[in-house]
């Protein structure tokens, strides 16, 4: 590896292969919306051939300076032959706007025929730009490129590169993570839980909302029936190996067609005063030690949990137990918005419970019933509390408690 300052360091992922990594751990909320703590990384990758270097996509314009700099370490930019374009988000082609002005360049950029409309647009620049036919191949001596479109993988002009003489896909953000792993996992024994909750945390919060798509692009790569021996995503590492591309391609379809963890319980709750939370910490003693796994994301008065970590894993939990109040004549705002995303961005089956509270009016009840109308969540039942608990209440806690381990798969 060589490192050309703390951001970005360059690897050599086979003779012919550079990755240009760039880690941003400054980011604390990606797309200005995710919490990632942990980081994340824009992966750029150059290829060399015996007729010209190839580019895959750039990275994010905060790190231009450094990053042509590490480019200009493996290759003369002047000689790129061509630049692929697998996706126009500015994370992935932020830097191609000042490569592109860098005296000489004469790169053909290529594309889904949408790219050039947003090269245009977010760019604004003017480049020699071909649109790419889903399929069609291109060779450069003995190495030959594969484009495979995959429409909105989460935007309209995805695509993939596979690279023939190296089984290697290139895939831009699916099947990436944030976090800032080492660069390679080179087989399913180093794919760790953490990494695999990254990747998971990436895919709900990125690409969730089109699970479809997600299901007719792993379709169409095995119609293809290309061996992949090597995935090359935009974020997170390389994966080096056919056990760990499998298990990569098996969670993403699990996750694309929303197949739940037996025993996982994830439980939302907001809480003013402590009312919810007393039922909260009611449900978690009558569940404790049942052989469920509760995942718990809070938001009171002393902390807020992190959003896009509970959108990771909600899913694929087996049971949604949501616990909120009533607020000025409706539904907590906080749960408001965090549904509205569960809604928008998931959109897969659960089996949920809800405890509301309320002082003289249970709107938050009726409200959330409303946004149910509106998805694929399923209401299996219902408690609600006039602040402090009654005997009924509790009892009808322990009726719901019984509930939710028989759906999560457990004897209650
Ligand atoms: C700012 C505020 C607004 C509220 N608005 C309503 C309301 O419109 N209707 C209602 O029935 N209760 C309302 N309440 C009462 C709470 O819903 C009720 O006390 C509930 O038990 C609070 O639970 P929590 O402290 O766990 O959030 C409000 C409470 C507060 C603090
Ligand atoms: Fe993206
Ligand atoms: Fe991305």
């Amino acid at each position: 590896m060589k490192s050309t300052n703390d951001n970005v360091s360059i690897h050599k992922v086979m003779k012919n292969l550079d990755l240009i990594r760039v880690t941003d751990a400054k980011v604390k909320y990606f797309e200005a919306l995710w919490e990632i703590p942990e980081g994340v990384t824009y992966n750029s990758y150059v290829l060399h051939t015996s007729e010209g270097a190839v580019l895959f996509d750039t990275v994010n314009s905060d790190f231009s300076r450094d990053y042509l700099e590490a480019l200009r370490s493996v290759t003369d930019v002047r000689d790129f032959r061509y630049v692929i374009v697998h996706h126009m988000e500015p994370d992935h082609s932020g830097s191609l706007k000042d490569l592109a002005r860098v005296e000489g360049f004469r790169a053909e950029v290529l594309g889904h025929p949408l790219t050039s409309r947003l090269i245009k647009s977010l760019l604004n620049i003017e480049v020699k730009f071909r649109q790419t036919r889903d399929g069609e191949e291109l060779k450069l001596g003995a190495t030959t490129l594969k484009f495979i479109h995959v429409p909105w993988l989460h935007w309209p002009e995805t695509m993939f590169t596979y690279v023939e003489d190296f089984r290697t896909l290139m895939t831009c953000d699916a099947f990436g993570a944030y976090s800032m792993p080492p660069y390679m996992i080179s087989g399913a024994e180093y794919l760790s839980a953490e990494y695999v909750r990254f990747m998971r945390k990436y895919f709900a919060n990125i690409i969730g909302r089109y699970r479809e798509n997600v299901i007719k692009a792993l379709d169409k790569l095995e119609s293809l029936g290309l061996s992949v021996d090597l995935m090359a995503p935009s974020h997170g590492a390389v994966l080096s190996g056919v056990d760990v591309v499998n298990r990569v391609l098996k969670l993403y379809r699990s996750w694309a067609e929303g197949i739940a963890e037996g025993g996982k319980v994830v439980v939302l709750y907001t809480s003013m005063y402590g009312y919810v939370e007393r039922m909260v910490e009611e449900l978690l003693e009558r569940v404790a030690d049942r052989g469920v796994r509760v995942e718990l994301f809070k938001f009171t008065s002393v902390h807020r949990d992190n959003v896009a970590d509970f959108l990771g894993s909600l899913l694929d939990a087996g049971v949604f137990v949501i616990a909120t109040s009533t607020y000025d004549g409706g539904l907590f705002p906080i749960t408001k918005y965090l549904l509205s995303l569960v809604v928008s961005k998931l959109n897969v089956e659960k089996p949920t419970y809800l405890i509301t509270a309320y002082g003289w009016n249970d709107a938050a009840l009726r409200e959330l019933k409303n946004l149910f109308s509106s998805s694929k969540l399923v209401l299996k039942g219902e408690l609600t509390v006039n602040s402090t608990p009654t005997k009924a209440d509790l009892t009808r806690l322990d009726e719901m408690t019984r509930e939710i381990l028989t759906q999560s798969g457990v004897s209650p």
